[in-house]
């Protein structure tokens, strides 16, 4: 596997585990069964994720890391639900972005690219509704 695709493949994979660590403790905050349900789809997608990106990465001849990425404790830091909420949503930008990097790298039509592009769209689509829960929570403080 080429290196800078295995490197950039591992650090989507840290992004993930870190993802599902982060909504793990939030879920346990959130009063909101809608948003609850939201951050729950999520969570099961993150964790799907890693570990898919774990078995392309080793199927591909490269070594997964078995490392979580720094935003879970980012976001845990942040305080107050809104701004937690908020990091979590430019967490899924910075992925996203992260993302299209990786499809640059990735050959064209494989199992890997595959995986990129479903990845893509779910963070598109997470960081859209993201911002209209933060609209929505912020209106009702
Ligand atoms: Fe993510």
């Amino acid at each position: 596997m080429d290196a800078a695709l295995e490197q950039i493949l591992n650090l989507l994979l840290e992004s993930e585990r870190a993802g599902v660590a982060a909504l793990d403790k939030l879920i346990g905050e959130v009063g909101n069964d809608d948003l609850r349900r939201l951050l729950a789809t999520s969570r099961e997608d993150e964790a799907a994720s890693a570990v898919a990106l774990e078995l392309l990465i080793r199927e591909h001849g490269g070594a997964p890391s078995a490392k979580i990425g720094p935003f879970a404790a980012k976001i845990a830091a942040a305080g107050a639900l809104a701004e937690r909420l908020k990091l979590l949503i430019r967490g899924e930008e910075w992925v996203a972005r992260k993302v299209e990097e990786a499809l640059a790298l990735a050959p064209p039509g494989g199992p890997i690219d595959d995986h990129l592009r479903r990845m893509a769209n779910r963070h598109r689509f997470e960081v859209e509704w993201g911002r209209a829960e933060l609209i929505r929570i912020m209106n009702t403080l």
